[in-house]
């Protein structure tokens, strides 16, 4: 039997929410990058330090920086107090930024610029009713997303970690080596639908194009509500053989739906590199299904991937606090 494989990355969609930036904040101060040095700075803050090194620097030179010393997210009461007075924020994918923040940071902020193509912790509708200009990361991450999706599919359907674990935990040696052990399922003559083919689903199908891969399935954009689009009819109607991977969002999925499709056997085994919450407990039903490869969020977790998305999130800063630049990524 042939087996389908559902990949979801739909989040990756070049969607974009404003059309027209309004600027009509006159009593907000427009700052030039050739300020005489007795003018004052723009004032930001970096909500974690360990930021590539390149967008500290170029914040450096041009801003007041205020950087969180920790290497996690900020807890969220030093978020409040540090965010207040400044102009710009450099945030990520774990901090929350809502009407909450907006107000403790007051007036002064015109750019929340976040180091992540994914906007869900932004409260955009907020932002836009307060002028606040919002950049965000999409294109540098393509390539790092798409080839983790494809290890992760790979990892999946033929069950890398198992196998591994199999090899620490003395399974192989009393199998030795076995006819039937350890089989998973291949590509080849396979039919691999991705939900929503932007700019990762389409990375991700060129990869693909390589493994003689029977059929394509995939959907194009859609803006209507996609919570929890993978239900227990999502699954229900996929084959026993299906693999489903997820390196999207895992608001997606209806977890619970997943659960019971994967203990029943309604599809053949999940790879999930993004789920609800996250991180993960430990003690997670999900983690305790053999069928289930999970990771910790990691699709764009790559050396230069991160540096240009660092770069560009500052970019992005600059671009909307400095007159003379522009916001090469601008969401809204
Ligand atoms: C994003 O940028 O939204 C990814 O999920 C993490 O890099």
């Amino acid at each position: 039997m042939t087996f389908s494989a559902w990949c979801v990355l739909l989040r990756y969609q070049p969607l974009r929410i404003c059309k027209t930036p309004r600027n009509l904040n006159f009593f907000k101060p427009a700052y030039s990058t050739s300020l005489p040095d007795s003018m004052e700075k723009p004032k930001v803050l970096i909500t974690r330090n360990d930021v590539p090194q390149i967008a500290i620097r170029k914040l450096r030179e041009l801003c007041d920086v205020d950087i969180y010393e920790g290497s996690y997210p900020m807890p969220r009461d030093q978020l409040l107090a540090r965010v207040a007075g400044k102009d710009g924020l450099f945030c990520f994918l774990t901090d929350r930024i809502n009407a909450e923040v907006l107000d403790a940071a007051g007036r002064s902020l015109r750019v929340v610029s976040t180091m992540s193509v994914g906007y869900d912790h932004l409260s955009l509708e907020e932002m836009k009713s307060r002028d606040i200009k919002v950049g965000y990361t999409p294109d540098v991450l393509t390539d790092a997303t798409a080839e983790l999706t494809l290890a992760l599919l790979l990892a999946t359907s033929r069950r890398l970690l198992q196998a591994n674990a199999e090899l620490n935990n003395g399974g192989w040696g009393r199998c030795v080596w076995g006819p039937v052990w350890m089989l998973g399922k291949g590509l080849s003559g396979s039919t691999v639908g991705i939900f929503g083919l932007g700019r990762t689903g389409q990375a991700v199908l060129k990869r693909l194009a390589g493994f003689n891969v029977a059929k394509f399935l995939y959907t194009s954009t859609t803006k209507k509500e996609l919570r929890a689009k993978f239900n227990k009819d999502a699954f229900a109607a996929m084959k026993n053989s299906a693999v489903f991977i997820n390196t999207s969002r895992g608001g997606l999925v209806d977890q619970e739906a997943l659960v019971w499709a994967l203990q029943t056997g309604q599809i053949w085994a999940a790879g999930l590199d993004v789920m609800t919450p996250e991180p993960l407990p430990t003690d997670h039903i999900l983690t305790t299904l053999p069928n289930c490869t999970l990771l910790p969020h990691i699709g764009s977790s790559e050396e230069g991937t991160r540096v240009a998305m660092a770069e560009l999130a500052a970019d992005n800063l600059l671009g909307g606090l400095l007159e003379d630049k522009e916001m090469p990524q601008r969401l809204c």
